[in-house]
């Protein structure tokens, strides 16, 4: 479906009006699995409109008088910074609650305690979390909207939205790409979701991963049987000529019991201006970030590549998740 398709799609509802408001009013995001391509239609549509009014009006009062607790029991910049952005350019405020150790938290309180605690000040929660599972747990707890921003190695489900925006915005389509992740497939949870949200196109996945790292069976299982097809590698030669988008992740250090397993694998695969050599010249390289080496800063300047642009993507999903999930948009 290209971008221009998801845009009629989405026009076909009213900008900024009820219509739209009663469509995600008062859901919780928690997985990919729960939309579909009518549902990002719709988000995208949200979104592109966000982008207008932010690059006409920069803040607007759509929110007014809404609070978002944004509460991050992992280190976050992007996630945290641009969901606090996405509010207060939506005219509404944050309680920010970035080092739970200040936070009753420390003192042992539960996560439906402090979930329960925040949904009396806030009427909607963005939760990062490191247990899988932490965001649909607050959601059984709260009467108030839950936004994962990432439970552990489960998912990232407002990542996979602005990553597949920046697909359709950069390429124009995701009908038949190939799409090549790779890195840590294994516990990054931005490749669980990405690759389980791109299974509603056809599109061809390429799994990169050093042998350990792989991308988990299940995940793998359940694409199948939507009868995408899968490859896995453990070098990049053989996918990297025919990529469209090229997808790479951190090793995530914070995840190994054992240091000395992350050492053997961190800097498997690094992406340099040479290396690119191989690839397309109309494809994309995307990162959700932080990088720790995997991208060499010589290819920063590269057309291709793509990842500083997806930052900015996703201010104008979350901004589109906000208002949609708050009834306003
Ligand atoms: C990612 C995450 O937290 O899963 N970062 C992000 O939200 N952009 C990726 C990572 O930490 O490697």
């Amino acid at each position: 479906m290209s971008l221009s398709n998801i845009q009629q799609s989405a026009s076909q509802h009213l900008p900024f009006g009820d219509q739209r408001g009663a469509r995600f009013y008062g859901t919780d995001i928690l997985s990919v699995n729960q939309f579909s391509k009518e549902d990002l239609a719709y988000i995208f549509g949200v979104a592109v409109e966000m982008r207008e009014m932010v690059a006409r009006v920069g803040t607007f009062d759509l929110l007014k008088g809404k609070i978002l607790a944004n509460l991050f029991y992992e280190p976050s910049t992007r996630t945290s910074s641009s969901f606090t952005a996405a509010m207060e350019r939506l005219g509404g405020s944050v309680i920010p609650i970035h080092e739970v150790k200040y936070s009753s938290v420390s003192k042992g309180e539960t996560l439906p305690d402090t979930i329960r605690t925040l949904e009396c000040y806030a009427d909607v929660i963005v939760l990062r979390h490191p247990e899988k599972g932490a965001s649909a747990i607050a959601a059984k707890y709260s009467k108030k909207p839950i936004l994962n921003a990432g439970d552990g190695v489960g998912e990232h489900p407002t990542q996979a939205l602005l990553d597949l925006l920046t697909i359709l915005e950069e390429l124009g389509n995701v009908e038949n790409l190939t799409v090549t992740m790779v890195g840590d497939l294994k516990y990054g949870r931005t490749v669980h979701s990405l690759s389980q949200l791109l299974s509603l196109y056809n599109v061809k996945l390429h799994y990169v991963s050093p042998d350990i790292l792989r991308m988990p069976p299940e995940i793998i299982e359940e694409l199948n049987q939507k009868g995408i097809s899968q490859t896995e590698h453990s070098t990049l030669e053989q996918a990297l000529p025919e990529t469209d988008v090229l997808y790479v992740t951190r090793v995530q250090k914070e995840r190994f019991d054992n240091p000395e397993d992350y050492e053997k694998v961190a800097g498997a695969f690094i992406i340099d201006p040479e290396i690119m050599k191989a690839a397309k010249k109309k494809m994309i390289v995307m990162h959700p970030l932080p990088r720790v080496g995997e991208i060499s800063m010589d290819f920063d300047d590269d057309s291709r590549a793509a990842y500083f642009r997806q930052m900015e993507y996703g201010l104008f999903v979350r901004m589109a998740l906000l208002a949609l999930v708050l009834g306003k948009a």
